[in-house]
């Protein structure tokens, strides 16, 4: 069920709206002006050239998020750090190293999820971002929700939980991580992010049981 999920997923993504299936055929009618796929490159060219907030003026890149659109599984996580502003591709540093490690433990590459931030530039010396500056970039994220349309969505810290949940600025990741919560049809997991677990190995069967829950409601793992 999950495979032909996809491939509905997949036609839609390349145009088609509409599917018949008549006595084995699949038949598709109604192709797009539009697609997810176009959409989310207009996107990229747009984020690409952004300059809403004060962190335009120190970036190296803009680090938009990559990944599989047909996945039901996007991760989202803070801001870009060094490596990831030096290469524009999101958790390719220390901590994006250990997650995509965790995700090869379950037999999934990281090619087959969408990896994105709250905030698609680095704040100078890894500070937080500013209230503002996720204001201006939060609209980029709900867009690639609405176009990638995941199942699930594992949110990497704190950050990207209170955001994406709207919650108050004082709320503890160890108090909501691994608690399936909803935005709209989408489940949103909260969980330590790898950063974190660099430092707090401890916290590595919580994640791992987090990452468990949402790689199965993704279809990834049994
Ligand atoms: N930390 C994040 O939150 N995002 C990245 O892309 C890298 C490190």
């Amino acid at each position: 069920m999950d495979e032909l999920q996809r491939f509905l997923k997949f036609l839609e993504f390349i145009g088609y709206d509409e599917v018949k299936v008549d006595r084995g055929v699949t038949m598709v009618k109604n192709r797009k002006e539009s697609n997810p796929i176009e959409e989310l490159e207009k996107l990229k060219e747009e984020v690409l050239k952004c300059c809403k907030c004060r962190l335009c003026k120190t970036r190296t890149n803009v680090v938009f998020g990559e990944g599989d659109l047909t996945t039901n599984l996007m991760f989202v996580g803070e801001a870009p750090g060094e490596q990831e502003d030096l290469q524009g591709r999101p958790f390719v540093g220390r901590a994006g190293q250990l997650l995509t490690r965790f995700l090869n433990l379950y037999g999934v590459s990281r090619d087959k999820v969408y990896i994105t931030n709250i905030v698609k530039c680095r704040p100078p010396n890894n500070r937080n971002p500013a209230p503002d500056e996720i204001q201006a970039c939060y609209p980029y994220l709900e867009k690639q929700i609405e176009f990638i349309k995941p199942k699930v969505i594992l949110c990497l810290g704190a950050f990207a939980a209170r955001t994406i949940l709207n919650l108050p600025e004082k709320t503890s990741i160890s108090k909501i991580r691994g608690k399936e919560q909803k935005l709209g049809n989408v489940i949103v997991i909260p969980t330590f992010h790898p950063a974190y677990l660099l430092r707090n190995r401890k916290g590595e069967p919580e994640f791992q049981k987090d990452l468990e829950l949402a790689l199965r409601l993704a279809g990834f793992i049994k």
